[in-house]
């Protein structure tokens, strides 16, 4: 009776056993289950991370082909002439384009040439007037080359523009002046402004129409290589 109960015992003991290792296992199970949807993540991250590096690579690539030369186009405008050539020189280069902005606005009375005590014609009497600019060029150094335009006021670059040539370093980078005015050409207003900057390849520069066509800037753009 006892061996009876003893054997009893035992095989109570191997079923209670193989219940608990039964749960045991599908713990396990569950947090395999677990580990499997965390690695479906990650795998889901690892795919995510290849398909980033793919548009990380993308992007290079982008970048290569457009970045040969990276091109700036910059300009300040008071009355959005000069901005409507800028326009047209971006489109035509594929450069960035950024307005030079000043922190204090141009009223028409400030821009007012016939009044001597005007702000404008304060300023263009002051050689050493530079007016603030609001903001600035984001990562300037990734430029090769930078158009840089401007309305002629009093047969020279405004202010402003001197601001903007001595805020930057042009050092390696084709500098391209640019204008737009009442008539007068663009004169020294280039070479003022590269003397003021004192680095960078300044090229001459061009007086344009506000309104030139995308095939009249694209020849211009042409003719100076770069
Ligand atoms: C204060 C001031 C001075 C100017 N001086 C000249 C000048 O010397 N020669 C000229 O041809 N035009 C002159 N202009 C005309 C501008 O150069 C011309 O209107 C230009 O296209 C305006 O460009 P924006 O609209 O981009 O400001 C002057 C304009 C202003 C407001």
């Amino acid at each position: 009776m006892r061996k009876l109960f003893t054997l009893a015992c035992a095989i109570t003991m191997m079923a209670v056993t193989l219940v608990l290792v039964g749960c045991a296992g599908a713990g396990t199970g569950s947090s395999q289950s677990g580990a499997s949807e965390s690695s479906a993540s990650q795998s889901g991250a690892s795919q995510s991370d290849s398909s980033q590096s793919k548009n990380e690579e993308g992007t290079d690539m982008t970048s290569t082909t457009t970045t040969g030369s990276k091109t700036l186009v910059a300009y300040f405008s008071a009355t959005g002439t000069t901005k409507g050539l800028a326009q047209t020189i971006a489109e035509v280069t594929g450069g960035d384009l950024y307005e030079i902005t000043p922190a204090e606005p141009y009223t028409s009375a400030d821009l007012d040439y016939n009044d001597s005590s005007s702000r404008t014609t304060i300023e263009q009497n002051d050689s050493s007037s530079r007016p603030a600019i609001s903001g600035a060029v984001e990562d300037f150094d990734q430029y090769d080359t930078v158009f840089v335009g401007y309305p002629i006021w009093w047969y020279d670059a405004p202010r402003i523009m001197y601001t903007f040539a001595e805020s930057y370093d042009f050092a390696g980078k084709t500098v391209v002046p640019f204008c737009t005015s009442g008539g007068s050409g663009i004169g020294s207003s280039g070479s003022n402004l590269a003397a003021a900057a004192g680095t960078g390849t300044w090229l001459d520069g061009a007086r344009m129409s506000g309104d030139a066509s995308a095939s009249e800037v694209s020849e211009w753009v042409q003719s100076l290589g770069v």
